[in-house]
């Protein structure tokens, strides 16, 4: 049977695809038919992740302008194709206030947030989409629309994400359409500091009744990427349980996340 997403011999790179939001995307794009290019740094989990998809990998960080241009080539040699690009590897450091940021490592958020994504998506370009066409989707979040506790720099980069994407999608249209998934809070590594003993007080108090699994946020991806998409460009689809509405709702009790944001704090890794 094949999938209602039209993925079939499509093929797609997506960053940051080892685990979490990144896996599940890259796991739903196949699903639908795609073949896949995946990246991450730790060389034996994008190994492993490539060989469970049934895709190739190559190791690195996105930070690193070689990395997407040899991530491209490999793509092109190995699937012959590059129809989707999915920015989804992401850093969330420095964490706390803005005033205490190391500007280096403000310059790295942006690098690895903003930058690499509009690296990757001029390589596709050049390389394949100038001349097929294509789709880009970038990973945001929930919280680039409005201000928080500590993610000063992450929100930021986020929030440049957010305008990249509009306007690579008037510069790229009609060939290559480019749109944003903004997930609220998702059960992954990257998040555990947040939900990490508070899972079910946390969903309590959104709309839809529990916090977000990475597979919402790459259903959401694979149908942008998707033919079924074909006349959405610039959009940013929000994908969070409602947390945007929860003030409406009859179990609201103030911004929980907030809460967790101002009193706990991820792993540091570079
Ligand atoms: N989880 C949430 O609540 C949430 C909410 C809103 C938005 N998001 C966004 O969703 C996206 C995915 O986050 P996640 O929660 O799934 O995170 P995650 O579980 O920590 O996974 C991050 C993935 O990105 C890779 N990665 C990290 N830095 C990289 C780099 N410099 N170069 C290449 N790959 C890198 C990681 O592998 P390696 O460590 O091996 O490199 C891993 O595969 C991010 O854009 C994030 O901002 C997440």
């Amino acid at each position: 049977m094949t999938s209602p997403y039209g993925l079939e011999g499509r093929a797609a790179i997506v960053t940051g695809a080892s685990r979490g939001i990144g896996l599940a995307v890259a796991a739903a794009l196949t699903e639908a038919g795609a073949r896949v290019c995946v990246t991450a740094r730790d060389p034996d989990e994008v190994a492993r992740t490539a060989q469970r998809l049934g895709g190739v990998g190559l190791a690195g960080s996105v930070a690193d302008p070689a990395h997407l241009w040899e991530l491209t080539q490999l793509a092109l040699r190995e699937l012959g194709r590059i129809d989707v690009v999915v920015n989804n590897a992401a850093t969330n450091q420095p964490y706390g206030p803005l005033m205490d940021a190391d500007p280096d490592r403000w310059r790295e958020a942006f690098t690895i947030n903003v930058e690499a994504p509009l690296r990757l998506v001029q390589c596709a370009w050049r390389a394949w989409m100038s001349e097929h066409g294509g789709a880009v989707v970038n990973v945001c979040t929930e919280g680039a629309g409005h201000v928080g506790p500590q993610v000063g720099a992450y929100g930021t980069s986020k929030a440049a994400l957010l305008h990249l994407t509009q306007q690579l999608a008037g510069e790229l249209a009609p060939k290559v359409r480019v749109n944003s998934v903004s997930p609220g809070l998702v059960r992954t590594e990257m998040a555990r500091f947040v939900w990490e003993h508070s899972e079910d007080e946390l969903g309590a108090g959104l709309p839809l009744g529990r916090i977000g699994r990475p597979e919402d946020i790459a259903r959401a991806v694979t149908w942008l990427a998707s033919d079924a998409a074909e006349w959405i460009t610039g959009a940013d689809l929000l994908v969070d349980g409602g947390t945007r509405v929860r003030a409406a709702h009859a179990a609201a009790r103030g911004h929980a996340v907030h809460e967790r944001l101002r009193t706990r704090a991820p792993d540091d890794r570079p």
